[in-house]
């Protein structure tokens, strides 16, 4: 197979990350005879640094262009004070909605190998989990209206949340779905106490559950759902919710994992072409020192495999390969708990010496 993947290395520690995903890519392909050619765009700081603006229509056609896409972290200090319509971060937002990705898929499970390095209390993670989030991506306050204006008390910002039916049917029927391939329970986070955002989010969930009659559904208000999530993680399969509840939801999932270091996340839209990434931001604080956990990356690559070419036996390769390495052993400061921490560089070669 070949296949043309869009690079978007992105600031700080993400040039390293990707790195390390495109030689174990490199290695996959050599494997198992696939031929993947690399085509590397700036967004992010870097591209504000090259061109003023976070992303430019030459890295939107390349990315759409292309038959996937897999991203670093974008982000850091030195951007930081710059308005918000020219923030780093404004960069990846663009890609979703230019790519149209409104889903993203979030998987957090507990490594045996890593039960040690979990926050949580030994007798829930005995207890293990596996869950995955899915969460809205093009749409709610993210993408909602915002500004600036005079209010009651003097000058005021705003924010809004809005869904239409459409946007939460098709997120729905892609948990429902997902639900239908793993343990088939969906877990529906909300706010529906108090937004009439979560209300129709709620309606609309369960009017779309009526056709998947195999899956159990649920709702959860999200200030319980951060909790039950570190009180018993065992008990989520599928967990479904909007753009800002899942960004806080999938880092504390990503924190009882053991590290953020360690997530890996896809977001599709209706076609092939996805964006891949760690859940994880730039650690602008570690960058350029090597010593950053590629694993997030890596797996971002295995899910690129599986969802976006159809490659399971080669993305099954990389995630065995993942498992093995941490057995041995072999952690990165971030998993580190006594072992000598190994280098970004040499965790790569670790796990491509188990391809
Ligand atoms: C994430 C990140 C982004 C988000 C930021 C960088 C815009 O936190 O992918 O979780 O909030 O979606
Ligand atoms: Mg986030």
């Amino acid at each position: 197979m070949k296949c043309n993947i869009a690079l978007v290395k992105g600031d700080g520690i993400g040039p390293e990350i990707v790195d390390s995903a495109v030689e174990v890519l490199n290695a996959i392909g050599k494997k198992y005879g696939h031929e993947f050619s690399f085509t590397s765009y700036l967004a992010g700081g870097c591209s504000i640094d090259a061109y003023g603006v976070p992303l430019t229509q030459e890295t939107i056609d390349g990315c759409k262009n292309s038959d996937s896409v897999l991203l670093g972290a974008v982000g850091g200090p030195k951007w930081d004070t710059l308005p918000g319509n020219i923030r780093p971060e404004k960069a990846l937002l663009g890609l979703r909605a230019e790519l149209g990705l409104f889903t993203n898929l979030r998987p957090a499970k507990i490594y045996d190998a890593l039960k040690e390095a979990c926050t949580l209390r030994p007798d829930i993670v005995d207890k293990g989990f596996d869950l995955v989030i899915v969460r809205e991506l093009t749409g709610g306050i993210y993408f909602g209206e915002r500004g600036r204006r005079d209010g009651k008390y003097g000058p005021e910002a705003y924010d809004t949340e809005a869904y239409s039916v459409m946007e939460i049917e098709r997120i729905a029927r892609v948990a429902f779905e997902t639900a239908q391939k793993r343990r088939k329970n969906v877990v529906s986070i909300d706010k529906a106490n108090v937004l009439e955002t979560s209300r129709l989010w709620r309606e609309t969930v369960h009017r779309i559950a009526a056709e998947y009659p195999d899956v159990e559904v649920s709702d959860m208000l999200v200030d319980n759902a951060a909790m039950q999530l570190v009180r018993d993680p065992s008990r989520f399969d599928v967990v479904l919710t909007s753009n800002m509840f899942g960004d806080i939801l999938s880092d504390e999932a990503s924190q009882i994992t053991g590290s953020i270091g360690l997530l890996a996340s896809s977001s599709l839209g209706s076609g092939k072409c996805g964006l891949y990434e760690p859940i994880h931001g730039s650690a602008p604080d570690i960058a350029g020192k090597g010593i950053a956990n590629p694993i997030a990356t890596i797996l971002s690559a295995s899910m690129m495999l599986r969802y976006s070419f159809n490659l399971s036996k080669e993305a099954d390769s990389i995630d065995n390969a993942v498992n093995e390495t941490l057995a041995a052993g072999i952690r990165t400061a971030d998993i580190a708990r006594g072992e000598t921490p190994v280098s970004t560089s040499e965790m790569t070669k670790e796990i491509i010496s188990r391809i």
